[in-house]
């Protein structure tokens, strides 16, 4: 996206970039509400993260970046983190045939170092299985946390300065974006987050700096198509001036 003037949903040059992020929340209240087990939740997300992949090419979204496991996340309880892990591998297996057909590419964003290997080694496939695709960039971020990705980025930008490789002088915004995880996407046009929570918890911190946010109350489990088309529609008549002044 150019940063220096408004853009808008039904701009031509603009329709079908567009870069949306999601923090997926309300899973366990979805599940808690009905009496069921919190990991029911998370499998009704998704399948919501499903629909809404395949839903993008209609959408105008051609980047789409869900925030499905957070650094914070580990605090869980163990049945928990093992049924969310086992829930994306699961995800990946089930969804690369379909992903290939569709031009998906898939991206996982975050410290993937403390992840069980087999997990690892799915991520390392689905990347280089899909990475022919360009329709849409799907971006899941697994292990993630916006502190944590600065914290690595400065650290392998200091690497390189010590090493004679770059000049500390000359460091810019967009060098420390080369380092970031998310180095290969746009930054976020629009960061949705669902059930209700008005919190930005640590997603996106460096690229998420001229994002629009939308908090709906809706949770995640019963956010379908529809509903980030009407979030969609409401962002398409926000205009976009970037610290600058709408000419
Ligand atoms: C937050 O809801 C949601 C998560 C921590 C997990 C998100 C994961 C998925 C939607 C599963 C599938 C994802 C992919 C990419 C296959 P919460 O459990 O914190 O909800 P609560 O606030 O109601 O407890």
């Amino acid at each position: 996206m150019k940063m220096d003037q408004p853009v808008k949903r039904d701009d031509p040059a603009y329709a079908n970039q567009l870069h949306v992020a999601v923090i997926m929340d309300g899973n366990g209240r979805w599940a808690s509400n009905r009496g069921w087990p919190r990991l029911v939740g998370h499998r009704k997300g998704a399948e919501r993260v499903r629909e809404l992949v395949n839903a993008c090419p209609e959408l105008g979204i051609r980047y789409l970046t869900l925030y499905a496991f957070s650094t914070e996340n580990w605090s869980r309880t163990t049945e928990e983190v093992l049924g969310l892990m086992s829930l994306f591998g699961r995800y990946i297996k089930r969804e690369a045939g379909r992903m290939k057909q569709e031009g998906v590419r898939m991206r996982i964003i975050g410290d993937r170092t403390p992840l069980d290997p087999k997990l690892r080694a799915l991520f390392d496939w689905i990347e280089e299985d899909t990475s022919a695709n360009d329709r849409v960039h799907l971006t899941v971020a697994i292990n993630y946390g916006g502190r944590d990705e600065i914290r690595r980025a400065a650290g392998a930008v200091a690497r390189e300065v010590k090493a004679g490789r770059l000049d500390a002088d000359a460091i810019t915004d967009a060098t420390l974006s080369a380092y970031m995880d998310t180095s290969a996407l746009p930054d976020p046009d629009l960061v949705v987050r669902t059930s209700g929570e008005t919190r930005v918890s640590n997603f996106l911190l460096w690229q998420a700096a001229y994002a629009e946010y939308v908090f709906t109350p809706v949770l995640w489990p019963d956010f379908s198509p529809e509903t980030m088309s009407t979030i969609l529609d409401a962002f398409g008549q926000r205009e976009r001036r970037f610290g600058g002044v709408l000419k």
